[in-house]
């Protein structure tokens, strides 16, 4: 039988820490020229299948005036996939490729000056490692990232890596600007005022992570980015050539080709909740690839670990005797701890807060 990443067979936490350690991340094991993955990295083998037939993801005009069409597609697409892509949204191609090759720089910099900023404290102003869940999940992921809270309170410039602070601040810059569009689209989809989601604060708070796939010697026995959901309101993620990036529908894998120029926008578990279930916040994994590294910046559009007191729940003006709230009340701070910092098991942390 072939390892698995069952922690009965060897010590698992020994050789986690070890990793760890090392703060060089999968990409200093991919330099040091391994041809094996070490068990750490192994999956259980998944047992759902990739779809057969090729899949659209919609792709939206955000320069189209047809503002009733765009409002209209995005409702559908956010009610079944869950997922869909953006063009004319106003972020140059210039700054799309730029903060690519940014995330690029960070990883691939000098590694003992990448080392300081290697750390699992949240507080830091940048947290790089690899895989956030290292200790909890049950098999680790062929990534590293390295993420800021950009917005509402951004760290000095000095703090940030100096091989890309710049354009991480004019990429998180532009992004927030977007999200105010997104954010008045999705709130006229759910029949609110255009600013109601606004008035919420879902478009305050955003957190940066610049990804990093190494190429991987055996990709079939692991994975880029184990299933998941995104935790907080919205997240747009650009993605670099490469691809492998899937969205589960109907019990199926779908890719998410690389189009040039587009974002990737999700809906998040949050946004769900305060829908009452009527956006979905869709499961998505990254496969791992012998071709690398793609590169690809996750934005969040959350409030994240700011121990904030706003409560979320479904919005008053979407429920009613036939539709009553599936939630309870939680606030952004609580849903992340307690999605965060539980045993990952891949299933959403919104069944916790289900009524
Ligand atoms: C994420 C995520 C996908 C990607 O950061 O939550 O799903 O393509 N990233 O990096
Ligand atoms: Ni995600």
């Amino acid at each position: 039988m072939a390892a698995t990443g069952d922690s009965t067979c060897y010590d698992r936490k020994a050789e986690l820490k070890a990793f760890d350690e090392t703060k060089g991340g999968v990409k200093a094991l991919v330099d040091a020229g391994i041809q094996e993955i070490p068990r750490i990295f192994i999956h259980q083998p998944e047992p759902l299948p990739k779809s057969s037939t090729p899949f659209e993801i919609p792709i939206l005009d955000l320069g189209s005036t047809d503002r009733a069409s765009t409002v209209e597609k995005i409702r559908e697409a956010s009610e079944t996939l869950g997922f869909f892509q953006v063009v004319n949204h106003g972020i140059p191609v210039t700054v799309m490729n730029e903060v690519i090759q940014g995330v690029r720089r960070f990883h691939e910099q000098d590694v003992e000056v990448k080392k300081r900023f290697y750390t699992r404290d949240p507080s830091n102003a940048v947290v790089y490692h690899s895989n956030f869940d290292l200790y909890t999940s049950p098999a680790a992921a062929w990534r590293d990232t390295f993420y800021t809270f950009m917005a509402p309170s951004p760290p000095s410039p000095e703090e940030l890596p100096e091989v890309c602070r710049d354009i991480q601040i004019e990429y998180s810059n532009h992004v927030m600007k977007l999200g105010g569009v997104l954010f008045g689209l999705i709130s006229e989809a759910l029949n609110l005022n255009p600013s109601h989601l606004s008035d919420l604060d879902c478009d305050k708070g955003l957190a940066f992570f610049g990804h990093y796939y190494p190429a991987c010697p055996q990709p079939d026995l692991t994975m880029g980015a184990t299933k998941h959901s995104d935790y907080g309101f919205l997240t747009v993620l650009l993605q670099d050539e490469v691809g492998g990036l899937q969205i589960l529908n109907n019990n199926q894998w779908i890719d998410v080709p690389p189009t040039p120029g587009a974002l990737v926008i999700n809906i998040g578990d949050i946004l769900q909740m305060m829908s009452n279930d009527k956006l979905k916040s869709v499961e998505h994994r990254v496969v791992a690839k012998e071709e690398g590294p793609r590169v690809s910046v996750a934005c969040f559009f959350s409030t994240s670990l700011a121990p904030l007191t706003a409560l979320y729940g479904p919005i008053k003006e979407l429920v009613s005797d036939e539709n009553p709230p599936r939630y309870r009340e939680t606030t952004v701070h609580d849903y992340i701890q307690y999605s965060f910092y539980r045993e990952v098991d891949g299933v959403s942390g919104l069944l916790h807060f289900k009524l």
